[in-house]
């Protein structure tokens, strides 16, 4: 039984342990996070502890087992090949399974020279990136607290920190007024109305729905104008989202995260990586992702105290995350043909990114739509002349069977992820259509 008025011993310890350390991180928490903590001395606890000594009988766990492996049907059993049953079955730990943790923490740190050796918090395993978003914002957004993003983003976060949590968005354009690169100045000015005081902020490379990532001079430009800031008074949460991580098609893109540049930039700036096998790995429905820490004066301790919270969240709403997607995921990245495999699917996207530049750039368009720049992830964005953008999408549909994302009242967006090369010239060319016969010439 609980007081939930009362600051739980264990919330007071991971507390504790962030004011010592990392001060800042303990203000920027919502009052949630301050109030969540993992509850290691319950249930867990005990089946921990007969896990490690019950040798004659473990009446513990909440699963049902038969002959020494989690019990189970035949006609599920069937579906699966080279998982034992406990791979499958039985619960993942509310963190995630470990030696996945470590397997994903030994490739980010790979893939993000930067980092160096600079201390991160393990990655807490989630139930993709969405849930990886959500818990940011049941750590940190209280009703009222703001969020920053370009104008440019993924639906979803709206409704996760402002519908479900009560947290408010400002944006900044995305591009500059030539559309010729990401919008420094733009983000520069958005950060600085907050001087001060709490702001969470999310940035996401390559960016869902244009498909653009910043230049290395532009990352650099982002990295300084957040560390200024942080250093200025603001307390910054940034979180980047690396949905897409991977997925880069020309030569100009800086290939390392943000979280590089920004988990060692400032005592006020916590980073918050947000990844997964999603995208990366071409597993949409397996829901395995994942929420890392990293902050200047970060320490085992605070990184602790974050891990414990985020992974309190977890099991107070889902408990943990699907056991098979972990395990089929911890395997993959296992895998001596991994990477191979992986490169093989990129250079797929790669030269549909490069069929798609050239048709949507035909002069005869010219007229219809600009191009926002795109050069990596799934999607590019079309800006449209003088036609609303879901008017065109519905004529699209109905008039040439071809389905695309509106947003806003001029954003076209196309999932050439989707589309076989084959198919490419045609979706512009009856996009050109349905722009001209919404706007009657
Ligand atoms: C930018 C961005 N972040 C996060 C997600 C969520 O991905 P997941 O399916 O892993 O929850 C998406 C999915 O479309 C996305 O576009």
């Amino acid at each position: 039984m609980s007081n939930a008025s009362l600051l739980h011993p264990l919330a007071q310890t991971a507390n504790d342990a962030l004011a010592k350390d990392c001060p800042v991180v303990l203000a920027m928490l919502s009052e949630r996070g301050k109030r969540f903590f993992f509850p290691a001395k319950g249930i867990l606890a005990q089946g921990a502890e007969a896990k490690q000594k019950a040798k004659t009988a473990n009446a513990t766990v909440g699963i049902a087992t038969e002959n020494g492996v989690p019990m189970h049907l035949a006609c599920i059993h069937k579906y699966y090949q080279g998982l034992t049953p406990s791979e499958i079955y039985d619960y993942a730990p509310s963190y995630g399974k470990p030696e996945l943790r470590a397997a994903w923490a030994k490739k980010q740190r790979a893939e993000t020279p930067r980092l160096g050796t600079h201390p991160l918090s393990n990655p807490v395993v989630t139930n993709a990136l969405t849930h990886g978003l959500g818990l940011v914002g049941d750590l940190f957004l209280d009703p009222g607290d703001q969020a920053l993003s370009s104008e440019l983003m993924w639906e979803n976060y709206n409704l996760s920190w402002e519908t479900r949590l009560g947290a408010q968005f400002d944006y900044y354009s995305f591009f500059d007024e030539k559309l010729t690169g990401f919008n420094v100045p733009g983000f520069t000015a958005g950060l600085a109305k907050y001087r001060g005081k709490k702001l969470v902020v999310s940035l996401n490379f390559p960016n869902n729905p244009s498909g653009y990532t910043p230049t290395k001079a532009e990352a650099d430009a982002i990295a300084k104008a957040l560390t200024a800031e942080a250093e200025a008074g603001t307390k910054l949460v940034v979180v980047v989202d690396d949905a897409y991580y991977g997925m880069f098609y020309d030569d100009a893109c800086e290939t390392e995260s943000l979280f590089g540049r920004l988990a060692s930039a400032s005592d006020n700036l916590l980073a918050v990586k947000i990844d997964g096998a999603t995208k990366e790995e071409f597993v949409w429905g397996l829901r395995v992702g994942f929420i890392t820490f990293g902050v200047k004066n970060g320490t085992a301790a605070a990184y602790k105290a974050l891990e414990d919270k985020t992974a309190g969240v977890i099991r107070a709403y889902v408990s943990n995350i699907s056991n098979p997607g972990q395990s089929v995921v911890l395997k993959a990245i296992g895998d001596a043909d991994f990477r191979k495999q992986q490169a093989e699917k990129v250079a797929i996207l790669r030269a549909r990114a490069s069929v798609v530049a050239k048709e949507c750039r035909r002069p005869e368009y010219a007229d219809c739509w600009d191009v926002y720049p795109f050069n990596s992830g799934y999607f590019m964005c079309l800006r449209l002349k003088d036609a609303d953008a879901d008017t065109v999408r519905v004529r699209l549909l109905d008039d040439h069977g071809v389905g695309t994302i509106s947003l806003g009242k001029r954003e076209l967006r196309v999932a050439f992820s989707c589309l076989a090369e084959a198919q490419i010239p045609g979706v512009f060319s009856s996009a050109a259509k349905a722009v001209r016969a919404v706007r009657g010439k």
